[in-house]
């Protein structure tokens, strides 16, 4: 993870770069995630820790050996380390253990609402009851809300390198716990997955009055971002960069002011993007979208979601202004009520107007 020294440390780690955002601002101003996989929150010294007590061999010696392998050439090669690593996962209190571990450093990085995805079927096909994964998970949120005030919702995500049956079995089995995750996504390989393979089941989902929202535009290409709008009815795309390669769909989510929830870190460790200065944000900004900044595996991606702010701030020169439209986003696209929403924008704009 990236560290720095001082309040204002553009002047010490951050010397030579033209940002003009202290990064104690980009720390503290408060913030919603929107775009977490909590498998992608397991540290290899968690995953070491956890194979221990589970009697689980892994493919690796040690911590250093696994984190050399994080050397990853596109969204696959990141897949088949990441599902290597749930493998660790069978108890309750493992799954409440990594979600422990992610809110303690999402808190510590001043968020204050997190919407975070799971992935069942990783588990249960592992014959890992549905049971243990949601209930660890959601144990740990009512933790931090009761601890911390934080608030947190899973949104169950599909595998779309799996089939539509396994989807619809994977939901008759989280009705059981529908009170516990407030909707669904699409996540996984998605390069020859498309998201008509998954039109009826989310057709079913938002029968069911859950929130809709899919991965799409991250390595696919842009014309699944708008059969993720049309015939999967999402709410928000993740990630979405691609986005920029088709003028007409730029203009579409802007218009209906469609969510991107973006993962800068990840763009890069997963080679969308060559260099952290390359990346797009700045001009989806200026095209006036809806985009939000989270880590979605930052334990595989070299940082949580400050880290994510701080890095993409420095290279890119943006301004505090951005911040503030950044993290005001992340509150207005998220699925809480109204009333909330409004009570963490009006906290935004008063800390900028304290702070700047
Ligand atoms: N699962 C975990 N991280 C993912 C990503 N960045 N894209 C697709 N599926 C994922
Ligand atoms: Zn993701």
């Amino acid at each position: 993870m990236m560290s720095d020294t001082g309040s204002n440390s553009n002047t010490s780690s951050s010397a030579g770069n033209p940002s003009t955002v202290r990064h104690d601002l980009l720390r503290k101003m408060p913030k919603a995630e929107l775009h977490i996989h909590i498998e992608g929150s397991l540290e290899p010294e968690l995953i070491f820790a956890l194979a221990e007590r589970n009697n689980v061999k892994l493919a690796y010696a040690s911590v250093d050996e696994l984190r050399r392998a994080y050397a990853f050439t596109d969204l696959q090669s990141f897949l088949d380390i990441y599902y290597a690593g749930a493998s660790v996962l069978l108890t309750e209190q493992d799954f409440f253990d990594m979600t422990w571990a992610y809110l303690e450093r999402a808190h510590a990085d001043n968020v204050r609402h997190a919407e975070i995805f799971f992935d069942p079927q990783t588990h249960t096909d592992r014959g890992v009851p549905f049971a243990f994964v949601i209930h660890g998970i959601h144990r740990a949120l009512e933790q931090a809300q009761a601890q911390w005030g934080m608030s947190g919702a899973l949104i169950m995500c599909f595998l779309r390198h799996l089939s539509e049956e396994a989807a619809f079995e994977t939901l008759e089995e989280a009705m059981h716990y529908r009170d516990m995750f407030i909707g669904v996504g699409l996540d996984s390989s998605e390069r020859g997955h498309p998201p008509e393979k998954f039109a009826r089941i989310f057709a079913r989902c938002k029968e069911l009055g859950m929130r809709l929202v899919a991965h799409a535009g991250e390595e696919g290409p842009p014309a699944y971002i708008e059969t993720a709008l049309d015939l999967l009815k999402v709410e928000r795309i993740d990630h979405g960069v691609r986005c920029l390669e088709d003028p007409a769909l730029t203009q579409r989510l802007a218009r209906d002011r469609i969510a991107l929830t973006v993962c800068p870190l990840s763009n890069i460790k997963l080679r969308v993007f060559d260099r952290i200065h390359d990346h797009n944000i700045r001009e989806l900004l200026d095209a006036g979208l809806v985009v939000t900044v989270n880590s979605d595996d930052p334990a595989y991606f070299g940082g949580y979601i400050n880290d994510n702010f701080i890095q993409t701030f420095d290279a890119l020169a943006l301004q505090p202004a951005h911040a503030q439209q950044l993290t005001r986003n992340s509150f207005a696209a998220s699925f809480l009520d109204e009333a909330t929403k409004q009570r963490y924008l009006d906290e935004v704009d008063e800390f900028f107007a304290k702070e700047t």
